[in-house]
This record gives C-alpha cells, structure tokens and sequence, in this order.
C-alpha cells in the first residue's frame, strides 16, 4: 500500500517536473521563481565581520541600519506588518518586544563618542579635528540613538541622556553645518561640497527625528535637502542620465570633483531616498506630503531606471563607475542596487520592473564571502572610490540590507507608500496581514531599564 502511495506521488512529481521543464507553462516560472529565504551562512558571515571591523562614524550607522532591517526588521522604518513600527505616532506599542539590543548597544557607543560640536561616533581616537571631515556622516547613527530615546521614555521630552544627544546632533545640522548658496546641507564641514552619500546620512535622520517627535517641518526638510542634493548631483545628459554624480564642489559657481556615476553612490541615493519616503509614510503627515513621496518614488525609479541597462550581464554586477566599463565590476555598490531595487518594489507594486536583474545581483553575490568577511571578487574601496578592496564595513552592511530587503519582498510586510498595510504584497503566497507578529518580551521595566544611562 505504501510502495503504491510513493510510486503514484512520484511519477505526480514526474510530470510536475515534466511540465515544469516546458517553457512558458506557468509551472515553469513557479518551479524558478527564487523565495525569500536568506542564505544563512552569508549573513552570519557578514554580521560576524561587520562587528568585528573597525568603523567610522557612517560605517556605525550603516551598521545600525543593516542590523535593524536583518535581525529586528519590526523596528525599521520599512516594517509593514500590523500597524508599523512600534514607535508610529497614533499607533504606538509601548509593550513591543524584539528591542534590537545589538542596535540600541551601537547607538549607545555613537553616543558616548559624540564629538563637541554634537557629531556623533566622532570622537575615536581624540585626534579628530571636528571642524574638517564630514559634516553629515555622523547623522546615520542618529536614528537608532532616536530608538534609544523613544525607548526610555524620552521622546516627548527635552531633557534625558538619548534625546539630548539627539538633539546636539540635530541642532549642528541645522545651525552650525555649512550649506551651499541654495540651502544644501554641505557633506563636508571645511568647504561647501554635495556628496551622493550624503542622501543616506543626512535625511533618513531629519526624517526620522520628524517621524518620532511628531515634527512635519523636520520631514519636509528631510524632503527638502534630497531635492537640494538632486538639483546639485543630478546628471542631466549623456549616457550616466538619470544617474547622480559624486562629489560637486558648491558654490556660486559649482564645479564637480567626482561627476562620475558611482556604483556605491547611486546606491546611497537610492536607499536615502526610500528610508525618507517610509518615515514620511508612517508618519501622521502621509496624506498631506503625498507629493513629496511621489517625487521621492519617481526620482528614485528614475535612478534604477538609467543604471540597469548598463549591468554586466555575464557577471550580473555594475561597474563601479556604472557607464565606464573599463571600471572593475563591484560587489558592493552592485548589492546595495539590488537592496534599493527590493524596497522600491515592496512600497510600490507599480516599480518592480528590475526585480528579476536585482535577483541576478543576488545570486552572483552568494558565494563571494570567506569565513573572515574577505570578498572573492572586488569591493570598492570606502576610502578610495577609484580603486578596488577586499572588503569593507559598508559592504558587509549591502549583504545584510540585501537580505533583509529580498526577504520582506516575498514576505508582503513592507510598508507602502501610504503606511502599513499599503505595501506590495508580493508574489510568494504569503498573504498579507497574516498572523501579526506576537510580541511575548514585555518591554517596559526590563529593558528600560538597561537604558538609563
Ligand atoms: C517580514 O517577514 C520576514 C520573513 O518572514 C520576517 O523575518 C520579518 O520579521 C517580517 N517583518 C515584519 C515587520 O513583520
Ligand atoms: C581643523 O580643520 C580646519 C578646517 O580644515 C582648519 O582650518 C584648522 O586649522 C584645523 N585645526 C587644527 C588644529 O588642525
Ligand atoms: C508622546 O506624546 C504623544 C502626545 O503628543 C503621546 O500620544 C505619545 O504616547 C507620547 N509618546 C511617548 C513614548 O510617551
Ligand atoms: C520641529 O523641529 C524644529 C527643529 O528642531 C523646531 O525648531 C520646531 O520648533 C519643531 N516644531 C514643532 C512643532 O515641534
Ligand atoms: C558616463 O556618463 C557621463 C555623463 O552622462 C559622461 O560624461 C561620461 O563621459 C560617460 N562615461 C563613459 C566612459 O562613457
Ligand atoms: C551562501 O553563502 C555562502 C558564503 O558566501 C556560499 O558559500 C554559499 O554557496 C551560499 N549558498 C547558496 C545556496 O548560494
């Protein structure tokens, strides 16, 4: 009886397998349509060495960020299940449990080296001259210390260890930062220049601070500084079209440093840009911003849109000057296109049109990490644009973002552009809105209490 069971469920699975081999039969791209599993051993690998490295100020909050979206995707802006992130005004959960402890611990040390002038993660090694460097890098850090801050009870408040670092930081930002002639925020603190990092550093936090105060003025100058950037960066013609260039010198007359269309950098653009749609979206303000998150959205498709024709399709990586093939192909910015490329589809069905190039991207970055988070083929070096390394903190980061961001797609549990609920729901007959996620640790005195500082 059994031997008849199992030859009739194999030559089912026979014909399955038959029909799944002719191509167009709609088995055919069941049968190969890629899920949403993570690769476990990548990321453990990633997360491992991204710990290990040593990190300067946007590493930290690269770090932060990839941390939050992998391991406790609940807590990130993009989260779209139930009603949001615990920390969603109107919709707040005081009893949420999940509160990434490795993020808050991250926060904390980009906090105890904040720097005098209110950067934070600045004050590594106390020979730093807080007047040259970056101006904006330390923001990236900002949002999780905001986490910190809603956490323990300090968000409607001016006073507590969080939010007064919160605050420091805001205010070097807004009054004591440089800005160029149009208003831009300067990426550098000695000299005015517009740098595409920036759109990662800078407005996620300006967002984020408007989201968790309930601030709509810090959400549309989150907004606006994105379109400052784009005015300055965007390249208007040839073949890079579309695409964003590097590094403007910003004056009356503006002159470019770098107007090459950086891998990394379009990636940093493109990811700023929806980390400040999904605060503007699960913020109280959605409805009445909706223009700005259509800008956001169709500036960001506008990027994606111009760089895909030129991935290389034997190797499925961009060159790290995107239109300069004689560029080495690069693991990193490639696998932070594809990040950006899952989260626009997930908030907005209408903008999957590169899912399957972005799955490509995936799969050529699988099997490039050693067990000590070394890459097999290039990644650009973070310090150097030009020039190829073997690994960086930012790009152990891309692995885990492109993970968690692969993940939610097939999940359906990213937020759209209208809030939770409003999201893609996919294609992995997961259906949305299934069991929301229980949330068992009690927050309230427990861990409160580990972060009075
Ligand atoms: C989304 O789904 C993934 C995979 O099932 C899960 O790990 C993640 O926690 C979910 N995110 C939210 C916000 O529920
Ligand atoms: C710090 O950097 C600024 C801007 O580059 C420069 O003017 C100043 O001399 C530097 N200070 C020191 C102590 O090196
Ligand atoms: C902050 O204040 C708002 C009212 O303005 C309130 O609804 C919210 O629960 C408060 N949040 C916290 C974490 O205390
Ligand atoms: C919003 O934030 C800005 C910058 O910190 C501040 O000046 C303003 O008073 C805030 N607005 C509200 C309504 O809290
Ligand atoms: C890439 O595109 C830019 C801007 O569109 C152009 O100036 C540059 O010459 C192009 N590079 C190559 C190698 O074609
Ligand atoms: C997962 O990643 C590891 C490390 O890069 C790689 O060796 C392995 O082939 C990957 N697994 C799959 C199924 O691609």
């Amino acid at each position: 009886m059994r031997l008849v069971l199992f030859s009739v469920l194999a030559s089912a699975l026979a014909a399955l397998g038959a029909q799944a081999g002719e191509a167009g039969h709609p088995l055919h791209t069941l049968y190969r349509r890629a899920s949403g599993n993570v690769n476990q051993t990548l990321v453990e690998t990633a997360k491992m060495s991204l710990m290990a490295s040593q990190r300067a100020s946007w590493e930290q909050g690269t770090a932060q960020t990839a941390w939050t979206e992998y391991d406790a995707a609940q807590w990130s802006v993009f989260a779209g299940s139930g009603s949001g992130p615990p920390y969603r005004p109107a919709h707040e959960n005081l009893n949420a449990g999940g509160v990434p402890m490795a993020v808050l611990s991250m926060a904390y040390h980009s906090v105890t080296a904040q720097d005098s002038l209110g950067k934070l993660a600045s004050a590594i090694t106390g020979d730093e001259n807080a007047t040259s460097g970056s101006a904006v890098d330390s923001a990236s850090t900002g949002e999780s210390v905001l986490l910190g801050a809603w956490l323990s009870g300090q968000i409607n408040s001016s006073s507590g260890y969080w939010i007064e670092a919160a605050e420091r930081q805001l205010h070097y930002l807004l009054q004591v930062a440089p800005r160029t002639p149009s208003g831009a925020i300067s990426h550098r603190s000695a000299n005015r220049q517009l740098w595409s990092d920036a759109v990662y550093m800078l407005p996620p936090f300006l967002a984020s601070y408007g989201l968790y105060t309930r601030n709509q003025s810090l959400l549309q100058a989150a907004y606006d500084q994105v379109r400052l950037y784009r005015d300055g960066l965007r390249l208007s013609s040839g073949p890079a079209q579309g695409m964003w260039g590097h590094i403007l010198i910003a004056g009356n007359r503006s002159t470019w440093q770098d107007a090459s269309a950086w891998a990394t950098g379009e990636g940093w653009v493109a990811g700023g840009m929806l980390r400040t749609v999904a605060a503007i979206a699960q913020s109280p303000y959605s409805s009445q911003m909706a223009s700005q998150k259509r800008d956001l959205i169709a500036w960001t498709k506008e990027i994606l849109d111009a760089a895909y024709p030129f991935l290389n399709s034997q190797r499925s990586l961009f060159h790290n000057y995107i239109n300069d093939s004689s560029t080495f192909l690069d693991t990193a910015g490639s696998a932070f296109i594809a990040y950006a490329t899952f989260r626009l589809a997930s908030m907005d069905s209408s903008n999957n049109d590169h899912i399957q190039t972005a799955e490509q991207i995936y799969q050529a970055v699988q099997n490039q990490l050693s067990p000590i988070g070394s890459f097999s083929s290039p990644v650009v070096n973070a310090l150097s644009f030009s020039t190829a390394g073997t690994t960086s903190p930012e790009s152990l980061a891309f692995v885990m973002l492109l993970e968690a961001a692969r993940r939610d797609y097939h999940a359906g549990n990213v937020t759209g552009i209208d809030g939770p609920g409003t999201g893609a729901k996919a294609n992995a007959g997961t259906p949305f809105g299934g069991p929301a996620t229980t949330f068992t640790i009690a927050l309230a005195a427990a861990n409160m209490a580990l972060l009075v500082v």
